[in-house]
């Protein structure tokens, strides 16, 4: 049975959402999966697993702080097994800005990073106005505005693509544990 390590770093929980999800779908493919905070003390080894996802959301135009020294931290072990990475964020709900080389964030965190994942995918996030803080939801609905989406300050919506999750999810289970 493959042993496999999902890392997460989240804000508001939506990204450990994704997370349950590609979970769910890689148990009944039958792996063994473990879902872990990039912030856990201590932090699960990727070394120990056979294969390894990172998932991280975007806030201001960023991933958190810890996802970058993760990688970096952990290299060697993700550099020699099946690995892969997401990225969830709000930009992708655009249809030409959900690929990891449309996508403005995953394109430039991938030139920065040392890390070859074997896939990058790129997940639409929710949106949560009510449950921002006023400046934050101020930002939000300005980028929304530019960008044409919903600036009622009482929208809850998630932009998640659930077949997309879990069609990563199947081409995980597809990567070959000796790759
Ligand atoms: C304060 C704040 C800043 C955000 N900044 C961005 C951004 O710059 N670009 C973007 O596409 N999405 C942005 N988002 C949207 C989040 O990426 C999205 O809500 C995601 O689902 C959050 O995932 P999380 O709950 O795992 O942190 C922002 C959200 C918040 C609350």
């Amino acid at each position: 049975m493959t042993d496999l390590l999902i890392l997460y770093s989240t804000t508001d929980g939506h990204t450990r959402r994704v997370c349950d999800v590609l979970a769910t779908e890689l148990e009944r493919l039958g792996n063994q999966v473990t879902v872990a905070d990039m912030l856990d003390q201590p932090q699960p080894d990727p070394a120990d697993f056979d294969k390894v996802v990172l998932g991280a959301s975007i806030r201001y135009g960023k991933h958190a702080r810890v996802v970058s020294d993760t990688i970096a931290r952990r290299l060697d072990a993700l550099q020699s097994r099946p690995s892969v990475f997401f990225s969830v964020n709000l930009v992708a709900r655009k249809p030409n800005r959900n690929q990891p080389d449309t996508n403005p964030y995953v394109k430039k965190f991938l030139a920065k990073i040392a890390w070859r994942p074997d896939h990058v995918a790129v997940f639409a996030g929710k949106l949560d106005y009510p449950a921002y803080a006023l400046t934050d939801r101020l930002v939000i609905q300005l980028i929304m505005w530019m960008t044409r989406g919903p600036t009622d300050p009482t929208t809850v919506r998630e932009f998640t693509d659930w077949d997309q999750v879990k069609a990563f999810a199947g081409l995980i289970d597809g990567l070959s544990a000796g790759a």
